[in-house]
C-alpha cells in the first residue's frame, strides 16, 4: 500500500436479493504483470486491454517507468508499452517500491539481476516479512549478488554481473521463482531450466512463447536458452479467475443465485478452485470455451448448490494456492468435514492464510483447526446460517478482506473487517460489484492516522 491510504472497513449486512446478473471482475493479476515486464523488454509496442488496474500490477508498471520505459497511464485497462528492449532499461533513480506484491518483487529480481546497474528493491510491511531466499539463492548461483537482511526485502541488486545458466529442481511448487529463474535465464550465458515438483502457473512460458521467445518444456521442465531477444505483441488480459473464486463461492452458498461471470482466465494451472468446489458439489458451469492471446477464457454460470465437505486432493494445492481463503469460507458452510493437507505455502503468502483463516473462522463459531500444512474444517451447513459476528483483521492480505465479506452472506450477526484498503491490490472495485449482483456490504472510510 501507498503511505497515507485511508483505512478502509466492510461491514456485512444482509442480502439486497438473490445474488444475480452478469459480471466481469476485474483483469488477471499475473498476467497484469508479466504484461507490463515483457512489453518493457520486447523491442517495438505493446498494446495492453483488460490490464488490472490494481496496485500491485500498479506498481509494476511504475517501477518499469522509473527505469525509463514509456508507458501510458491505464484507462479502461488500455496500456501501451513502448518496449526498450532488453538491454534498455535505465538505473532508476530512488529504490523500486513494490508495495504488497510478491510476484513484482520476485520477478523482478530475475530481470534486474541480469541489469548492468544495481537497484534496490523494497516492499510493504506484508511483503517485508516474506521469504525472498528462494530466489536469491538460485539467482546467486546463476551469478548474481543480491544484498538482504536475513532473506528478507529490500533487496539490494548489484549489478554488471555475468549471469549463466543453471539446471534448477525447485524445492517447492512456485511460479514466482520459476518465473523469477526464466526471466533471468534470458540475460544468461548458455541454457537456464527450472524442474517444478508440481505444475504451477505457466503464464511467464506462454507469454515468452508469445513474445516469439522459445521456451523448451519436458515434463515438469522448462528451459530458456539466453541471448534471444523478445518481439512486442498485443495482449489481451481476462478476467482473473482468482478474483472470480469470490463470487464462485459466494453464490454457491447464498440461497437462490444465478450469476454469470464472464470472460474468465481457465488456464488448466489456475482452475483448481473450479475442481474443488465441484468436488464439493457446486453447479458451476463453463460457457462457450475459447482462446485469447494464448490463453483460455471461458463463461463461468454459478448457482447455489448444498455443498459437502471433502478431502482436497494435493494434486489440486497449486492449482488453486490463492483461493483457499475463500475455499476455507464455502468448507464451513458445507456438510461434513473439509481436510486439507499439503498447503504449507499459505504460511508465506500475504499473511500466514492457515492462521489468520482459522482464528477468523474460530471467532465466527466455526469449528476450524489450523495444521502445519493445511486446515481441518468442521462444515456447518446444516445450519442456514453457519457464521456467527466477528470483527476480524485481515493483517494486510486482500484475499482473507474479501473472503470474509463472501461469508458474511450465511452470517447471522454482522462481521466487521479491517483495513480492506488492501483489496484494491488486486480487486479495485470489489465492494461495488459486490453489492452490485446483491451482497450486502457497507464501507467505510478513515484518513490514516485519524
Ligand atoms: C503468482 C504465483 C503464486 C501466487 C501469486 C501470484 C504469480 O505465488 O500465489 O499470487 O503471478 O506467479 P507462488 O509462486 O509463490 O506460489
Amino acid at each position: 500500500m501507498q503511505q497515507n491510504t485511508p483505512s478502509v472497513t466492510y461491514t456485512t449486512c444482509p442480502m439486497t436479493r438473490p445474488l444475480s446478473g452478469s459480471i466481469r471482475v476485474p483483469g488477471d493479476k499475473s498476467i497484469s504483470h508479466r504484461s507490463i515486464m515483457l512489453g518493457a523488454l520486447a523491442e517495438g509496442v505493446t498494446e495492453i486491454t483488460g490490464f488490472l488496474q490494481g496496485e500491485d500490477s500498479l506498481n509494476t508498471l511504475r517501477c518499469f517507468r522509473a527505469m525509463g520505459v514509456p508507458i501510458t497511464e491505464p484507462v479502461d485497462g488500455y496500456v501501451r508499452v513502448e518496449g526498450v528492449g532488453l538491454y534498455g532499461l535505465k538505473a532508476p533513480a530512488a529504490p523500486l517500491y513494490v508495495g504488497n506484491s510478491g510476484t513484482s518483487m520476485r520477478l523482478m529480481a530475475g530481470i534486474l539481476a541480469g541489469q548492468a546497474f544495481e537497484t534496490v528493491l523494497t516492499g510493504d510491511e506484508s511483503l517485508s516479512r516474506r521469504p525472498m531466499k528462494r530466489v536469491i539463492d538460485p539467482l546467486t548461483q546463476m551469478g548474481a549478488v543480491i544484498e538482504s537482511a536475513e532473506g528478507r526485502a529490500p533487496l539490494r541488486i548489484l549489478g554488471g554481473q555475468r549471469l549463466k545458466g543453471i539446471d534448477y529442481r525447485l524445492p517447492m511448487a512456485s511460479a514466482q521463482v520459476k518465473s523469477c529463474l526464466l526471466l533471468a535465464g534470458l540475460y544468461a550465458e548458455g541454457q537456464t531450466c527450472v524442474t517444478e515438483p508440481a505444475p504451477t502457473r505457466d503464464h511467464t512460458e506462454r507469454m515468452l512463447h508469445g513474445f516469439g521467445y522459445a521456451v523448451a518444456r519436458d515434463g515438469a521442465r522448462a528451459c530458456v536458452q539466453g541471448g534471444g531477444k523478445l518481439t512486442a505483441r498485443a495482449i489481451d488480459v481476462p478476467a482473473d479467475i482468482s478474483s472470480a473464486a469470490f463470487f464462485l463461492v459466494a453464490a454457491s452458498i447464498a440461497p437462490g443465485a444465478d450469476l454469470t461471470l464472464r470472460h474468465v482466465g481457465m488456464n488448466p494451472t489456475r482452475t483448481g478452485v473450479i475442481d474443488i468446489l465441484r468436488l464439493m458439489g457446486a453447479d458451476i458451469t463453463v460457457e462457450t470455451p475459447r482462446e485469447v492471446g494464448g490463453e483460455p477464457v471461458a463463461d463461468l454460470r454459478v448457482k447455489s448448490a448444498a455443498l459437502r465437505g471433502v478431502t482436497i486432493p494435493e494434486a489440486l494445492v497449486p492449482l488453486a494456492i490463492d483461493e483457499f481463503p475463500v475455499l476455507f469460507v464455502a468448507a464451513a458452510c458445507a456438510t461434513g468435514r473439509t481436510i486439507l493437507t499439503g498447503a504449507e505455502e499459505l504460511r508465506v503468502k500475504e499473511s500466514d492464510r492457515i492462521a489468520v483463516m482459522a482464528d477468523g473462522l474460530t471467532a465466527l463459531g466455526i469449528q476450524a483447526e489450523a495444521t502445519a500444512d493445511g486446515m481441518i474444517i468442521e462444515g456447518a451447513g446444516d445450519q442456514a446460517l453457519p457464521f456467527g459476528q466477528a470483527r476480524i483483521d485481515c493483517h494486510g492480505d486482500h484475499r482473507i478482506a474479501m473472503a470474509f465479506a463472501v461469508a458474511g452472506l450465511r452470517a447471522a450477526g454482522t462481521i466487521i473487517i479491517e483495513h480492506c484498503e488492501f483489496v484494491d491490490t488486486s480487486f479495485p472495485g470489489f465492494a461495488t460489484l459486490f453489492q452490485t449482483v446483491g451482497g450486502g456490504l457497507q464501507v467505510t472510510q478513515q484518513e490514516s492516522g485519524a
